[in-house]
């Protein structure tokens, strides 16, 4: 049996992820979001808010005795208000500095932590962003929390690579990370980013025009192509890519 952690299922990307992984009936979705949209009898929903630390550090990965492959897909994130840093409340940048960057990290540590002596395939896919490499105005706290995510995805390859030359080492054994991003695609979080204010986002008209000159992924061929490349991981040269690449 497949055992795949999601986050975000409840929509978007996410969501398409889930349904399409459960077509294979190999596959079990463990899905952490604030809704639950999902029905399937290999499907098992944790109604978790990623902006509470709390809730993030109770989480519990399962054992699970017959498993071929372990993933975390850390999907779920926001853009939050799309507001210049000035005009911004702190609790907002709080709460968005926890689900996009510190619910991944410690999500992560749990995984690694719950399956370091486990036999089986284990994968960590982050669902990154362009906007963790290019400055977006109006997106400070977003790019942010997407350039740390490609980092600490960075950081936990090297720590593995590191310990793979040093078998005696009991920990981190044998897990695969990666950090993907989606390129721009017709979601909830692109309605959002359409309806911010002009004078808070200088490139508005941009997003505007993606939409209408139709050049938005759809989830569902953005997720078939995740999904094309857990299959076959050997296909990814570097912890940073895009599913352009593919
Ligand atoms: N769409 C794009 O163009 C694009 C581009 C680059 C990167 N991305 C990245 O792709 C990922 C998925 O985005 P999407 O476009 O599919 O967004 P979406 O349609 O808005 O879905 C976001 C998902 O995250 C969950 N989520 C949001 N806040 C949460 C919270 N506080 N606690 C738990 N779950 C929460 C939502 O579930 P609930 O509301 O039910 O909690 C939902 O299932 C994100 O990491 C995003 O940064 C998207």
């Amino acid at each position: 049996m497949n055992y795949y952690y999601i986050t975000g299922t409840s929509r978007g990307i996410g969501k398409e992820l889930a349904e399409q992984l459960l077509l294979n009936p190999s596959n079990h979705v463990i899905g952490m979001s604030r809704q639950k949209t999902i029905e399937h009898a290999n499907y098992h929903h944790f109604y978790l808010d990623l902006t509470s630390a709390t809730a993030i550090a109770d989480f519990k990965f399962e054992l699970h005795a017959n498993a071929k492959k372990i993933v975390l897909i850390n999907n779920a994130g926001a853009l939050g208000f799309i507001k210049p840093i000035g005009k911004l409340e702190s609790d907002t940048i709080i709460k968005n500095y926890t689900l996009n960057l510190i619910a991944p990290s410690v999500l992560t540590n749990s995984f690694i932590n719950c399956y370091n002596t486990v036999d089986a395939e284990k994968v960590i896919i982050n669902i990154s962003s362009g906007a963790g490499k290019n400055p977006i105005d109006g997106w400070a706290v977003y790019c942010a929390s997407k350039a740390g995510i490609d980092m600490f995805s960075r950081v936990v390859d090297a720590e593995q690579k590191v310990r793979a030359e040093h078998p005696q080492e009991s920990i981190h054994k044998g897990f695969r990370i990666f950090s993907i991003a989606p390129g721009v695609v017709d979601t909830n979080m692109q309605t959002e980013i359409r309806s911010a204010h002009k004078e808070d986002f200088s490139r508005l008209e941009d997003f505007i025009a993606y939409k209408t000159k139709n050049e938005l992924s759809s989830a569902k061929s953005v997720s078939q192509k995740y999904i094309t490349i857990l299959d076959d991981l050997n296909q990814i040269q570097h912890v940073l890519s895009s599913i352009k690449d593919y």
